[in-house]
Parts: structure tokens; C-alpha cells; sequence
């Protein structure tokens, strides 16, 4: 028998109560923000590997309850690496390796605390280890010997998804594939892929987290986003895995900006962004020659910027919002996009559980993608008032 705990206090609180409930009654105690790492058995045979070679893993923990049927598939966010020099350099991190990696945090979505977490706490919850550097994308037989670098993130996903299928999801009736930043543009790109896998489950849905990436052609910096892409979809050689509806039209190295993807995504799809995305402004955009001085601070810390430096900000979001518009309107489509001065939203107690402008009822981000998720109520809003960036999570 397995409980989840209820309680307000914190996560001292909680972990002392669940020893409590654990002495007294053996009921298994359901409090438990650390998860354990699984590899992948035959990740190494298979080719399922991370960018070192290291094997690819994933962090689970199992659904109960009214939750026994359902399923989380989360994809955690970091960068990705586009050239031999960048990917060499990511091996040395938990971006490229899961060697020295133990256990991660299950916060905010993945969260098992029902306070947190009211819709989802009690799901299967799986977190896919990020170490490919390309959004989950590439699979390349060859291996360079010099390098020994391996670039196998599309079969990385297919081999973690196969072994949840094995594990019960291929029974499931409800399913999440999520993500945030490189996950959440993860997201948008492999969710068609995904539904394609779980054709029995009655509701599949995307929910993409901070994965809108702007190409923005007005704003300073453009060349420096197209290469960005532009160098992923080239050293991971991806072009065949991006979407046909893309890649036909278009240069495939265009094809990772989510603004020509979205409106092509069949299955449902929830965008969950800010307009002011820290990450985008603070590292995709580079200033006018004007505003340059101390735009690192600024960018750092909205308190230090200058009159201008903030125009450039709201530049940032106008284009973003037109971006936005720009997608044909579909009415399975989500959308939550407030003017927090932030980057990603679905793994944090503070943040999944926001309260802010826009208000959709006074709700938090977690109950608007549940009206989503469940279609209780339509969940489409964007902070128009707002036209400055906020610090919405300062103390
Ligand atoms: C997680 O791993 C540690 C160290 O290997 C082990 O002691 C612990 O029992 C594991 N926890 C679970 C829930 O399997
Ligand atoms: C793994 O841990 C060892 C021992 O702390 C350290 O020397 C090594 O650099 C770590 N490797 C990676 C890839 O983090
Ligand atoms: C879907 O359900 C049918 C009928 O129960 C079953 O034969 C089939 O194997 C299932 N497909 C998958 C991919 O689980």
C-alpha cells in the first residue's frame, strides 16, 4: 500500500512525517525527491549512448492510485553542442555523460507531493537523461575514432521509450510527453514521433516548456541564432530526422526553429513561455552598439539595465508575441506566455505552482495545464498588460 503525503510543511517536515508514518504503520511513504538513476541494460551494445559513449539512463518512479493507467515523460533541458570542440567539451558535463551520475530532484511536475503536483503526482514519472546535445535527435552508426564521440540522441529516446512501453505504458490512457529549454523544443520535435509509438493510449499530449526559440530576423544577433541550429542540424547530421513538413520547404538547418514546426504538430501541444525568456534575451540576442555597455549585468539582473536596455527587452517580446501569431491557430493548442524574467517553468515547486499575470481565474501554471490536459476548460492566455520584464520570483 503506498500514500502520499499531504502536508503544507516543508521538505523537512515531510520527510520526518513520512519516517513517522514508515515506524508506525509500514505503509511504503511516498515522499521521495530524489530518484535513483536506471541505466539502460544493453545501452552499450544496442548503441544507446550518451556523447562520451557512457550509457544512456533515465529516473523513474511508478504511478498508483487513480494515476496506475498514466504516464510522464519528462526531458530535461541543457544547451546542445554543435561542433567537435563543443561536444568534446559537454562530455565533461552531466550534458554529455551520465558517468558520476547517481540520482536527480523530482520537483514541480515530476513532483510526488499531491500539493504540488494535484493532476500528476501520483503518474508513472519518468525523467530522460539529457546527454546527446542535440534535442534528442540524432542517431549516427559511425563513431569518429578520434573523437570517440557518439551521436545518438533519437536512439537514445527510442530505447528509454521502448523499455517504459515494456514497463506498462503501452497500456497507458493517459500520457505527457514534457519538456523544458533544449527538452521543451525536444518536445515539439519528437511529439508526433512519440504519439506515433502509443497508438492505444486515448490521450497523448506535448507540453512544451520554455522550447520557443525565435529566429527573430529583425533583431541584432540573427546569424548567430541561424548558426547555432544551423551547426546542430550539420555535426549531428539530423536533417533526416526533422519533420518532412519542414525540411520540404525550407533549409533543414532552419527546421529546429519551432516557429516552423508548431503549426504542424498533429498531436495536442501546450507552449508554456515567457515572452521575456532570461535565457533568449541573455544569450541568443546581441545588443545595439548603444546599449552594449553592461548588458551582461543587466541581463543578469533587470534592476541594473538602462531606459534602453529595456526597450531592447520589449523588442525582444514584440517580436516573440508576432512570432507567436504568426501560427495558425489550432484549438488543441495550450498557451501560457507571462512576462516573468525567467527560463523554464515546469521543475520547480515556486514556478510550476506560479500565480501571475496573466490570470487565467486567479489559476496556477499547474491547473491551467490541467484544464488543458483534461479539456475542463480552454487554457490559451498571454500577458498583454505587462509590457516590462518582471522578477516574479524574487524573494
Ligand atoms: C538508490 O540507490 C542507493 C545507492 O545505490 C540505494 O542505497 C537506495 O536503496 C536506492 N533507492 C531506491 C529507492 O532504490
Ligand atoms: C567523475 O568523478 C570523478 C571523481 O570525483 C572525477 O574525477 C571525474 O572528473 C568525474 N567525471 C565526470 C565526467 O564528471
Ligand atoms: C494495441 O492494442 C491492440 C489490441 O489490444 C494490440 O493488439 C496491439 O498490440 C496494441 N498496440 C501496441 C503498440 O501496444
Amino acid at each position: 500500500m503506498e500514500k502520499s503525503i499531504r502536508s503544507t510543511g516543508d521538505y523537512w517536515t515531510k520527510l520526518l512525517i513520512c519516517a513517522l508514518i514508515l515506524l508506525t504503520t509500514q505503509v511504503h511513504c511516498h515522499f521521495n525527491p530524489r530518484i535513483n538513476v536506471t541505466f539502460l541494460d544493453n545501452a552499450v551494445s544496442t548503441g544507446a549512448v550518451c556523447l562520451d559513449g557512457s550509457p544512456a539512463g533515465y529516473h523513474y518512479e511508478k504511478g498508483y492510485g487513480t494515476g496506475a493507467d498514466n504516464w510522464l515523460v519528462y526531458l530535461p533541458g541543457g544547451a546542445w553542442c554543435g561542433s567537435k570542440g563543443d561536444c568534446l567539451a559537454r562530455t565533461k558535463t552531466i550534458g554529455g555523460t551520465t558517468v558520476n551520475v547517481t540520482t536527480t530532484w523530482f520537483g514541480g511536475i515530476l513532483s510526488a507531493d499531491s500539493l504540488v503536483n494535484p493532476d500528476l503526482y501520483n503518474w508513472h514519472r519518468t525523467f530522460i537523461r539529457y546527454c546527446d546535445g542535440a534535442s534528442f535527435m540524432a542517431d549516427v552508426e559511425a563513431v569518429d575514432p578520434e573523437t570517440n564521440l557518439h551521436l545518438r540522441g533519437a536512439r537514445i529516446f527510442r530505447a528509454v521509450v521502448d523499455v517504459l512501453l515494456a514497463k506498462g505504458m503501452k497500456n497507458a490512457k493517459n500520457i505527457i510527453l514534457a519538456g523544458n529549454s533544449a527538452g521543451g523544443l525536444a518536445t515539439i520535435l519528437n511529439c508526433d514521433r512519440f504519439r506515433a509509438l502509443v497508438p492505444n493510449a486515448s490521450r497523448v499530449k506535448c507540453l512544451s516548456d520554455s522550447g520557443f526559440f525565435i529566429r527573430a530576423q529583425n533583431l541584432p544577433g540573427v546569424e548567430k541564432r541561424e548558426k547555432g541550429f544551423a551547426d546542430v542540424v550539420a555535426f549531428h547530421d539530423i536533417t533526416k530526422f526533422l519533420p518532412k513538413s519542414c525540411t520540404s520547404r525550407m533549409d533543414p538547418s532552419l527546421c529546429m526553429f519551432p516557429e516552423y514546426l508548431v503549426g504542424d504538430v498533429q498531436t495536442p501541444l501546450f507552449l508554456l513561455h515567457s515572452a521575456f525568456d532570461q535565457y533568449q534575451i541573455q544569450y541568443n540576442l546581441k545588443p545595439y552598439p548603444a546599449i552594449e555597455q553592461g548588458w551582461k549585468e543587466c541581463t543578469s539582473n533587470t534592476r541594473l539595465c538602462t531606459p534602453a536596455q529595456i526597450d531592447f527587452m520589449k523588442e525582444f517580446r514584440t517580436t516573440f508575441l508576432q512570432t507567436l501569431k504568426a501560427i495558425p491557430d489550432c484549438p488543441s493548442r495550450g498557451m501560457f506566455i507571462n512576462s516573468c524574467y525567467i527560463h523554464d517553468f515546469l521543475f520547480s515547486r515556486a514556478r510550476w505552482n506560479y500565480q501571475g499575470p496573466p490570470s487565467l481565474g486567479n489559476k496556477i501554471i499547474e491547473r491551467v495545464i490541467g484544464d488543458w490536459y483534461f479539456e475542463r476548460c480552454s487554457a490559451k492566455a498571454i500577458d498583454a498588460e505587462t509590457d516590462h520584464p518582471l522578477n516574479c520570483f524574487d524573494a
